[in-house]
């Protein structure tokens, strides 16, 4: 984790300034996976493992933004921002900063510093980490206070629109209004949402299998796109279905060959996910860990086969994570196509389960993962 006396102090020594300090948590995906961009349901909780953000006005109106993940630092006009973002680490909190522009906010000079221990390409949330950072940093330098939700669509359009990702809006989400020890069902078409306590005698065993993911990348917004076909094919007999989140599995029973193969399969997963996320939410909240986990197991297959948004290595973890002491519940978290696997341990084993299951990965892949034991954090906000 990192310190954030060293990090003030960094800023300080860089920039001849005091800032302001805010942290914003990465975030796993309990369930609901692809879900998001169709109006459904997801239940992501935040991670101990996030970005902070430190932030202090200049009178040169330039912005000046220094990663020290990269250790480097960029400069840009205030007045004008630029309009497009350039393929750079720096897209995403310019992308924030231009999006708050357009909302008809003067921008000023300021001096921003970023540093994150959300590893990256992980499929555990670094960009939304750094767009909610620096959301919540400007927020402050220009006296505006959005309600969560609405910042959390403000830094979901900046990755959208400057970014170039697709994304749905759970990163966003869940980085702004996690609760420390609490996963949260949010229903992705009106944003409203329960939180759910995760018992303390259970913990959230990531693990990396070092295979990274993208959702810039091709494979994202090809499953989206397939979807959507799938989706506009219902929609052609059933005018009010707007999204899959609309959709049911009769829709695909008596619609489902007029679809492209693929496209059916990817519905498949999604009409289905969103049924085993509402179920594995009520599961949590009344404590009945052993069908959250069965709840896991189906939804990793359904994204597996189904949604073909594994890899070989996330099948691999997943599988050699099954009949390890203490497992609950494991699955592929996140965008798919690499990453990390989500593993509800009970606490007691949660050690001996992350060392077990290094041991086996690396034997079998020849790749050394990182298994991180982690707990669910609280969202965004200011450090003082
Ligand atoms: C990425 C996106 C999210 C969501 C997931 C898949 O994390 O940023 O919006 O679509 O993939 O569930």
């Amino acid at each position: 984790m990192h310190d954030a006396k060293v990090f003030r102090s960094m800023h300080k020594s860089r920039f001849q300034a005091e800032p302001a300090l805010f942290v914003a948590p990465g975030r796993v995906n309990l369930i609901g996976e692809h879900t998001d961009y169709a109006e459904g349901f997801v239940m992501p909780a935040a991670i101990n493992f996030a970005t902070l953000a430190g932030i202090s006005p200049r009178g040169d109106g330039k912005i000046v933004i220094y990663s020290e993940n990269y250790g480097e630092e960029r400069t840009f006009e205030a007045e004008p921002l630029p309009e497009k973002g350039s393929g750079h680490w720096s897209d995403y909190p310019m992308g924030v900063v231009h999006v708050l522009a357009g909302e008809g906010h003067r921008i000023p000079g300021f001096s921003l510093s970023i540093w994150s221990d959300v590893p990256l390409a992980s499929g555990l949330s670094s960009s939304a980490a750094i767009e909610v950072a620096t959301a919540i940093a400007v927020e402050k330098l220009i006296c505006a206070a959005y309600p969560g939700p609405v910042l959390a669509r403000l830094c979901q359009r900046a990755e959208n629109e400057y970014v170039g990702a697709n994304c749905g809006i759970m990163d966003q989400f869940i980085s702004i209004g996690a609760k420390e020890n609490h996963a949260l069902l949010l229903d992705c078409r009106d944003l409203s949402f329960k939180l759910a306590p995760i018992p303390d005698h259970v913990a959230l065993v990531i693990a990396n299998t070092m295979v990274k993911h993208s959702v810039a990348g091709g494979d994202y917004p090809t499953r989206r796109r397939e979807s959507e076909a799938a989706c506009a094919v219902i929609a052609g007999h059933r005018p009010g279905v707007k999204f899959l989140r609309d959709a049911t599995l009769e829709d695909l029973e008596k619609w489902g060959r007029e679809m492209a193969p693929k496209s059916l399969m990817r519905a498949r997963h999604v009409i289905s996910e969103n049924l085993r996320t509402v179920a594995a939410a009520e599961a949590l909240l009344r404590g009945d860990m052993k069908e959250l986990g069965r709840l896991m197991a189906e939804a990793h297959t359904s994204y597996s086969k189904d949604f073909e948004g594994s890899c070989v290595e996330a099948d691999i973890m997943v599988e050699l994570a099954a009949d390890l002491p203490g497992l609950i519940g494991a699955r592929l978290t996140g965008g798919g196509f690499g990453g990390c696997t989500i593993n509800l341990v009970e606490q007691k084993d949660a050690h001996g389960f992350a060392e077990a299951l290094c041991a086996r990965y690396t034997l079998r892949t020849g790749i050394a993962p990182q298994i991180h034991v982690c707990h669910a954090a609280a969202g965004a906000h200011r450090l003082e």
